[in-house]
């Protein structure tokens, strides 16, 4: 996601701060910014693009070598409002007092901006973020100091947060907190850096004070003041603690890949594609994205999801979620066949497209041509401001934050949480009772619990690799909620470890692939506890006759199944519709090893593209 970076002490600021937005890069982003104060005076920058952009711009400006000692940075990756100039951090009060950056994203902001608008204070972004810095500003107003204005802003936002703060009038510190999204601070000898990393500060001083959730830090050259947003006056000690990598090493936070890092990432990305989006106890869902669309979604009769890749397989889980919960005929048709058939609309026709980066050609090919023939065109997409996020009537952010291993995971797990929620949505506006929506929506608050579960037993994941990973063909099957994670399984195989990974509905494969089992062509078999289990099981006695040797993701406490597969891996019980989020993960730890026993670069994978922008 994004990176902050803020520096005060003995150094000129400017390029500390650059420096440190380089070594965040690597994060991605689309802009990026930064402000210094040199004697009551603040000077900003900002710009789409690359840091390398910006610091050309510092460099036209003569202010590379600024005398500044206090600063802030910013490198953006949209999530409210396009990546553009205005929105790009830092942010400031509509008197250019104070300079705030943000990561994360503020849930209550549209309440806070109308409030705020409404006693006459002017915006100039799109951003959540814009509304903190001018909620300081406005405390202010009321006589508090600039730390207790931050306070009382702080106790307003509801979301996730790691801010840092500079005030033109008070140059002597910074002010930071941290909610939900990571904030440390180098401490060096008369200098500290505030940032959401520890690869940007590493360059300076390995010495790091970690805030924690809820806290607040007043940061100046020598002194760091650390207290809860909740109580002031109780200071609270922390001791620096010294961190022994080197940057690329923190860059993948520990990981040996960013595939394995954002794999780990899953269930921060079902609690941030949800945030803000749901209240389980009264059985309500909303998105800000669609509200517009509200009385035209109830009218919507045929659903089609078009889509590519992982994107097409979460699509078809949306099939089945759409159709269980809202009653609404699905179909999903992928983003390069969709244009040169010759689908047939009508007005009460919506297309969904999903796309993580949405550029993606074909399906964008698919936005044009629903566009052309006037039907309603909905965007399930992760990257704020890219072409489909642009083209759609409406859509809604996945949130999941940059995906750089090629071959998507966290991406595809916030896409079906989005659809998920979407299905319940649309089902509420129909026949969905509201006791069965607060049910699934409060397993799924349970989800990224359950999913750490599983993260916490990778080594079984690692030691089915060792075993299988000689194999040159392996099948994935499953029914019902199964058949799709079993496709997005034999996906993620095939994508990173080049094994041959054959997805296949478990009903179905008797009429035909069956043949091609010996003991030599082993099958990964989804079955958990649900309503088709006795089904797959009889599928499962088929397979087992023909000598495959078995792979099983059963329910946990299945002891049928220990006796019938060869491996068995277990997923937390959960509301059968939730099942797919937790075998998914199972594939995807899966597959990952087999790649990385094989040596294999798990993050970029031969023949493939991140973005594939052509047909
Ligand atoms: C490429 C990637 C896949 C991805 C697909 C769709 O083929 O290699 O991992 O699923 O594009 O991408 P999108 O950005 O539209 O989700």
């Amino acid at each position: 996601m994004c990176g902050i970076v803020g520096y005060i002490g003995k150094k000129r600021a400017m390029p500390v701060l650059l420096d440190g937005l380089k070594r965040l890069e690597y994060r991605g982003y689309d802009s990026a910014g930064v402000a210094i104060l040199e004697n009551t005076e603040v000077k900003a920058f900002k710009k789409v693009g690359r840091v390398e952009n910006l610091l050309k711009a510092i460099e036209t400006a003569g202010e590379l070598d600024s005398m500044a000692h206090i600063g802030v940075a910013h490198t953006r990756w949209a999530t409210h409002g396009k990546p553009s100039e205005e929105n790009a951090h830092p942010h400031s009060d509509e008197f250019g007092k104070f300079w705030l950056v943000h990561n994360g994203i503020i849930e209550n902001y549209e309440e806070l901006k109308k409030e705020l608008s409404e006693s006459g204070v002017k915006f100039s972004s799109e951003t959540d973020t814009e509304v903190v810095v001018q909620l300081i500003a406005k405390e202010m107003e009321a006589g508090l100091s600039f730390e207790e204005a931050f306070r009382v802003a702080l106790k307003k936002l509801r979301g996730a947060y790691g801010i840092v703060v500079m005030s033109a009038d008070e140059p002597e510190y910074l002010m930071a907190a941290r909610n939900s999204s990571p904030l440390l601070i180098g401490v060096g000898d008369g200098e500290m850096i505030v940032a959401s990393d520890a690869s940007a500060v590493v360059g300076t001083t390995k010495k790091i004070v970690y805030l924690e959730d809820g806290e607040l830090a007043k940061v100046s050259a020598d002194g760091l003041k650390i207290e809860l947003i909740a109580e002031a006056g109780k200071e609270l000690k922390r001791e620096a603690e010294t961190v022994d990598m080197d940057a690329s090493e923190i860059e993948k936070d520990g990981h040996d890949f960013f595939m394995h890092k954002e794999i780990f990432e899953i269930p921060s990305a079902v609690l941030n594609a949800g945030r803000g989006r749901f209240i389980a106890s009264e059985g309500l869902v909303k998105f800000g994205g669609i509200e517009e669309i509200k009385s035209k979604l109830r009218d919507i009769d045929r659903i089609i999801i078009s889509a590519c890749g992982t994107a097409a397989y979460a699509g078809l889980l949306g099939e089945y979620f759409i159709e269980e919960l809202a009653g609404i005929p699905v179909e999903v048709e992928i983003g390069s066949e969709f244009r040169y058939r010759s689908p047939v609309f009508t007005e009460r026709t919506a297309l969904i497209v999903v796309s993580q980066s949405g550029e993606t050609a074909d399906t964008l090919a698919a936005v044009r041509e629903a566009k052309e023939k006037g039907i309603l065109v909905l965007g399930i997409v992760n990257v704020v401001g890219s072409t489909i996020a642009r083209e759609v009537d409406c859509g809604i952010y996945t949130h999941a934050g940059p995906e750089i291993g090629v071959a998507s995971t966290k991406a595809f797990i916030s896409q079906l949480t989005v659809l998920l929620l979407l299905a319940i949505y649309l089902g509420r506006q129909r026949n969905l009772s509201v006791n069965e929506t607060k049910e699934i929506l409060a397993d799924l608050e349970k989800l990224p619990e359950l999913l750490d579960s599983i993260l916490h037993r990778e080594k079984l994941a690692k030691k089915l690799a060792k075993k299988y990973k000689d194999f040159t063909s392996m099948a994935f099957l499953g029914r019902k909620y199964s058949f799709p994670v079993a496709l997005e399984g034999a996906l993620k195989l095939k994508e990173i470890s080049y094994i041959h990974g054959e997805g296949y509905p478990a009903g179905e494969f008797k009429h035909g692939p069956i043949a091609l089992l010996d003991e030599k062509f082993p099958v990964f078999f989804i079955l958990p506890s649900d309503d088709v289990y006795e089904k797959s099981k009889s599928n499962l006695e088929e397979i087992k006759a023909r000598q495959a040797p078995v792979i099983a993701i059963v329910t946990e406490g299945n002891k049928e199944l220990m006796r019938m597969a060869d491996d068995v891996l277990e997923i937390p019980k959960i509301a059968n519709i939730l099942s797919p989020f937790l075998s998914t993960l199972w594939t995807y730890l899966f597959a990952y090893h087999v790649a990385d026993m094989k040596n294999l670069d798990v993050d970029k994978p031969r023949n493939l593209a991140k973005s594939v922008t052509v047909e």
